[in-house]
């Protein structure tokens, strides 16, 4: 049973979605699932999630967003709504509630005046969670091997439960998640964005690729220039129709923060940020957590990744990263370049290719500490001090 408020947020203001999904991501048990622009998308999203509420930025231009929230309100009775603006005349507040408003809350926003708000009238049932569990997987610098962990990570999880594991490739340019499978999809997470109206599982199934190995590919556009076609609504409606097909879906996500990628990450259960133990890479990471804090992301939910740990060898050690962190590294990956590096040329997964290999038993723990089914090994233990690298780490 879950008392977590799943919110729908539509929003035409690109540049506040920080500050809103900040806001709400902050409240108690309140969590972003989408984040739409349009109608249509709205009315997919709604359609396909079962939210707890419905949070409308009428800003910039309320009036044409209350005749949009009238249509929401008639569609969707069941979904209550809280409406936001800068604007506070009465009239536009009047008209906002008869057309089926129930909240409504002013900007700049008040923490407590939108808890309230929401506390109000979220619906808090249980099961409101969309059906399966997303993994973002995202590398601290480029080449620290989060393909490669994403990948097979989603084998391993597709092992450990008997159920087919979906991949998405997020890297629209030059993503290798399928190269990694040894695998050349026909159609793609393009082809999806070019569809004109909702989409449905037949389409969906038929943009991806089905492995032998029970990993079902949405690989990346075919080539860079398709790469635009790709859009935030789209991404997060593919995502919510692969969570109801598969039981997880892995993310092979970019080092950005453009709505794309919000989305994908709003969207996770968990978000594994991948570093190496190597200044440049450490400080990246902080970086990208500090700013997924930001986002009002729960800390809960971003676990750090040493991939290519080479005992004795460096200056940096996990208990170091720790240290910064304040939690847990989540797991240690050790190097093992000849063994990864065949994997990749020969697109098989380190299960098919090195099943005994020290890589793959480490990644096949990951995805088993993320199922929940083990206990997960604390790394290590006891701390270092080592004030003058991390100086050149975190304070340069
Ligand atoms: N645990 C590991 N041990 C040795 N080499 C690794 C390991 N993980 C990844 N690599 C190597 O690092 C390189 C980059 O990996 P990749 O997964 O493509 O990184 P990213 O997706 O972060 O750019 C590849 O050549 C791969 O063989
Ligand atoms: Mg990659």
């Amino acid at each position: 049973m879950t008392s977590e408020r799943y919110i729908a947020l539509f929003n035409a203001d690109a540049s506040a979605s920080i500050g809103l999904r900040a806001a709400i991501n902050g409240l108690p048990a309140t969590k972003v699932v989408t984040e739409v622009s349009d109608l249509e998308s709205l009315g997919d999203a709604l359609r396909r999630l079962t939210v707890s509420v419905l949070i409308v930025n009428l800003d910039p231009d309320p009036d044409r967003h209350i005749a949009l929230l009238e249509r929401v309100a008639t569609q969707f009775p069941d979904v209550p709504i809280i409406a936001m603006s800068e604007r506070t005349d009465s009239q536009m507040i009047i008209h906002a509630m008869r057309v089926g408003c129930q909240q409504f809350v002013f900007k700049p926003l008040d923490r407590d005046d939108l808890r309230r708000a929401v506390d109000r009238v979220a619906v808090s049932r249980p099961g409101l969670a969309p059906a399966g569990r997303r993994i973002c997987v995202i590398g601290a610098s480029g080449g620290v091997g989060a393909t490669t962990i994403a990948c097979n990570l989603a084998m391993e999880v597709a092992h450990l439960t008997g159920k087919t594991s979906g991949v998405m490739d997020l890297q629209l340019e030059f993503g290798d998640v399928a190269t990694s499978f040894d695998a050349a999809p026909q159609y793609t997470l393009a082809n999806l964005c070019e569809v004109d109206g909702e989409l449905d599982q037949v389409m969906l199934d038929t943009a991806i690729t089905r492995l032998s190995c029970n990993v079902a590919v949405l690989g990346r556009p075919r080539n860079v220039a398709e790469a635009h076609v790709v859009t935030a609504d789209r991404v997060a409606a593919v995502l919510r129709l692969m969570s109801n097909c598969y039981d997880t879906v892995v993310i092979d996500t970019p080092r950005s923060f453009d709505r794309i990628t919000l989305n994908a990450l709003e969207m996770a259960d968990h978000v594994l940020v991948v570093l190496q133990l190597i200044v440049p890479s450490v400080r990246n990471a902080v970086r990208l957590y500090q700013t997924l804090m930001d986002y009002g992301m729960p800390d809960d939910r971003v676990h750090i990744i040493v991939n290519r740990f080479r005992k004795g060898v460096g200056s940096i050690i996990p208990e170091d990263v720790q240290q910064q962190f304040r939690k847990d590294v989540f797991a240690v990956i050790p190097n093992d370049y000849q063994c990864v590096t065949n994997s990749l040329d020969f697109g098989h997964p380190l299960m098919a290719d090195a099943p005994n290999s020290a890589v793959r038993a480490s990644i096949r723990e990951l995805a088993s500490d993320l199922l929940g089914d083990e206990q997960r090994e604390v790394v290590g233990a006891g701390a270092r001090n080592k004030s003058s690298l991390f100086g050149r780490i975190f304070n340069a």
